[in-house]
């Protein structure tokens, strides 16, 4: 018999990173579902439009209903919080915060990643560390918190994004690359220390995703990209049905399998032939990049401040 479809009505659900791009979109599909979403992310202003745009379909509002427009102002406001999840401190009070004035959470969604293109040899020791700190130190910090929350509670779903990235390599985005490899291998690994505890763990595995984050990437030949409201809907779909391996579009597993099977020469060829290779790395000096990698360059205030002092 088929398993009956978990619903998201009521979930308290914390999405890092959801000021915009699949952060945002996510926010928005599970919201229509019912879901209590809460965003936390760096650009607070963008935050407080998300958030707002979700309150304001969520919740019915008057705006002559004095006593009622206050609430829900309070709404929206419990709704989005300003963090930056390189502030470990922070991220955890963040947390707590939530459950103090939203309730238990019952999915957190580690989304929050940059990714700033060069080859290595012309990728600062800054910009290392930045990704290491967003898309590794923050996710492992998140996953630890969310165990910490729901293993006693034998219950909740952790979904860390990874990418495509985090299977194979590409030319350009070597440390990105690192840091996704590692998210798969983190969720892999607590995947396996959650066993039979009732807490879930999922890992999405987007190609590319039209998002300012991937400004200026053209397309390959098979590595078509999608919407970020595509991985959204997978996300929904992981929650709904739960599953370990998320792949956006869901071919991109099929292929993975097929290319691992081959020897490496022949799977780096293969690679070559369908242009995967230059996905990242011809957009590594592209203009169209400018705003964005300036924007990931502010990314981690806290680490930077800590590595300042
Ligand atoms: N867009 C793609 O092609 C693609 C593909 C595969 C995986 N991903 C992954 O999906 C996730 C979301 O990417 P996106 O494309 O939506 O990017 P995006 O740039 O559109 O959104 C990322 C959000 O994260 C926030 N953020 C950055 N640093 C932060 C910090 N220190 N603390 C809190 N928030 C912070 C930003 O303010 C922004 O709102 C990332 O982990 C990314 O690596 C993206």
């Amino acid at each position: 018999m088929a398993k009956r479809e978990r619903s998201l009505a009521g979930k308290v659900v914390v999405i890092t990173g959801a000021a915009q791009g699949i952060g945002a979109s996510t926010a928005t599909a599970l919201s229509r579902l019912g879901a209590k979403v809460v965003i936390g992310d760096l650009d607070q202003v963008l935050a407080e439009k998300t958030a707002a745009e979700l309150g304001a379909e969520a919740l019915p509002l008057d705006v002559t209903d004095t006593k009622g427009f206050t609430e829900f102002l309070d709404e929206v406001e419990r709704r989005v919080g300003p963090i930056d999840v390189t502030d470990t401190k922070g991220f955890t009070e963040f947390l707590d915060e939530v459950e103090r004035r939203v309730g238990p959470i019952d999915v957190l969604i580690n989304n929050a990643g940059i990714m700033p293109l060069a080859p290595l040899e012309e990728e600062d020791d800054a910009a290392t560390r930045r990704l290491l700190e967003i898309n590794l130190h923050a996710v492992i910090h998140g996953t630890r918190e969310a165990v910490k929350r729901m293993r006693p509670r034998g219950t909740g779903h952790i979904v860390n994004i990874a990418s495509m990235a985090g299977k194979a390599g590409f030319p350009g985005a070597a440390t990105y690359c690192a840091t996704k490899h590692a998210v798969v291998g983190l969720s892999e690994s607590v995947h396996l220390e959650l066993h039979g505890t009732g807490v879930l763990v999922s890992c999405v595995m987007p190609a590319v995703v039209r998002t300012e984050l991937a400004s200026g990437l053209g397309e390959a030949k098979f590595f078509k990209s999608v919407q970020p409201e595509d991985v959204a809907q997978a996300i929904v779909d992981a929650l709904r049905r739960p599953k370990f391996d998320v792949f956006v579009p869901a071919s991109l597993d099929a292929m993975g399998r097929i290319t691992r099977l081959l020897p490496r020469r022949l799977g780096e060829g293969l690679l070559r032939a369908l242009g995967g290779d230059k996905i990242l790395s011809s957009a590594t000096h592209s203009s169209a990049r400018a705003e964005y990698e300036s924007r990931a360059a502010r990314s981690a205030p806290a680490a930077e401040k800590g590595a300042d002092s």
